[in-house]
């Protein structure tokens, strides 16, 4: 499928008003996205665990506004946690303008939006996967009214489509379980333009995958993720970077296929600590783990080697740790965890998630 095939091509059957909600996850990447091209196209192929506690949870109401009342912008409400949140509301907006040319009747409807995120306000993480693929998804309910017939397959690729392009690892967060975007040339179906599940066998060791999310920095994100992208324009080792991905990619399919913790643990740390020596190596440069990062990481190491579990860590554009480790060593490291590194986290706060199903509508 191609951007064409996401203009609505009949006379939408438009309905007065209706109401849709929709629950959608986190994801946490394994290989990352960091880099991208006009219009969200990213600079190489990634790959998450879509997770399963963390996510954001969106009503969308609609009503047709009559010809007289229209205005020339979009007209919608948005709330987050019950209260108008008039920040939000120009990132909404722009999300609007770019999925406009393939959501033509966004402009005949009155909108009020609903978000909840089921992870505290100020956890660091980052709300945009689960939020924007939660509205694009209500999006997409009401496109299937206006346009009855809609095929399942059509449906989740669009969502990821528009999710894509109000945030890009939110494309990834539709479908469950190991979820692929970008093109990659041995993984079929593959695309850029949206994600679609890991088409190859997935070992039973990987199908439910612990991320216990280690909150050690709470606050703001230090440098947003658009400006972090942008900071690969340029950069020196960018093109190594981006090749590197696709063979990590590469490697991937046969460590997911049999169970390889051992394959899985080095190329999963080395994309975190890739990620951010890329920031660490752009200009303006960035250092975005803390100490306590640093502290946990080498105390999974040291666990690691004495123990013989296969834990492991992973990081995101910011401070805190997501440590993946199977489902079968739950007991044994919620205890390291409680025991050793809890005394790095902001207030001892952390997360316990898990790969997820992907995303539902209530
Ligand atoms: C480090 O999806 O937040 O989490 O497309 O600008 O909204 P935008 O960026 P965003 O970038 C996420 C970057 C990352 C790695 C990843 O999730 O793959």
């Amino acid at each position: 499928m191609t951007q064409k095939d996401f203009i609505p091509r009949q006379q939408p059957e438009y309905k007065a008003s209706g109401e849709v909600t929709w629950q959608s996850p986190s994801n946490i990447a394994l290989v990352k996205y960091w880099g991208k091209k006009e219009n969200q196209i990213p600079a190489n192929p990634s790959i998450s665990f879509t997770l399963d506690n963390c996510q954001s949870t969106t009503t969308l109401k609609y009503s047709r506004i009559k010809e007289a009342s229209k205005t020339s912008g979009f007209d919608f409400d948005f709330y987050f946690e019950g209260k108008a949140k008039q920040d939000f509301k120009p990132k909404i907006f722009k999300f609007f303008e770019r999925i406009e040319k393939y959501c033509p009747y966004l402009r005949e409807y009155k909108f009020e939006i609903h978000s909840e995120n089921s992870f505290p306000h100020s956890s660091g993480i980052a709300s945009s996967a689960s939020g924007m693929s939660a509205i694009a998804l209500c999006i997409m309910h009401l496109e299937k009214e206006l346009y009855p017939g809609m095929e399942k397959d059509y449906f989740s690729k669009k969502s990821s489509f528009l999710a894509r392009l109000g945030s890009g690892s939110a494309s990834r967060s539709i479908d469950g379980g190991l979820v692929v975007w970008g093109e990659h040339k041995n993984i079929p179906g593959s695309s850029n333009e949206y994600a679609i599940p890991f088409p190859f066998e997935i070992h039973d060791i990987f199908k439910n995958y612990r991320d216990t999310i280690l909150l050690v920095d709470k606050g703001e994100k230090q440098v947003s993720s658009t400006v972090g992208h942008d900071l690969m324009h340029g950069h020196p080792f960018a093109e190594n970077r981006f090749a590197q991905a696709h063979e990590n990619l590469d490697k991937l399919i046969p460590v997911l296929k049999h169970g390889d913790t051992t394959e899985f643990i080095k190329i999963v740390e080395s994309e975190a600590l890739t990620l951010h020596s890329m920031m660490m190596s752009s200009l303006p440069y960035f250092i975005l783990m803390k100490p306590n990062t640093l502290e946990i990481i080498n105390k999974i190491w040291s666990y690691r080697e004495t123990t013989g579990i296969p834990v492991c860590f992973t990081l995101d554009a910011g401070a805190n740790v997501h440590v993946l480790y199977p489902e079968n060593h739950e007991t044994k490291i919620l205890e390291f965890i409680n025991n050793e590194l809890v005394v790095y986290c902001q207030n001892g706060h952390y997360i316990c998630d898990q790969v997820g199903g992907g995303a539902k509508k209530l």
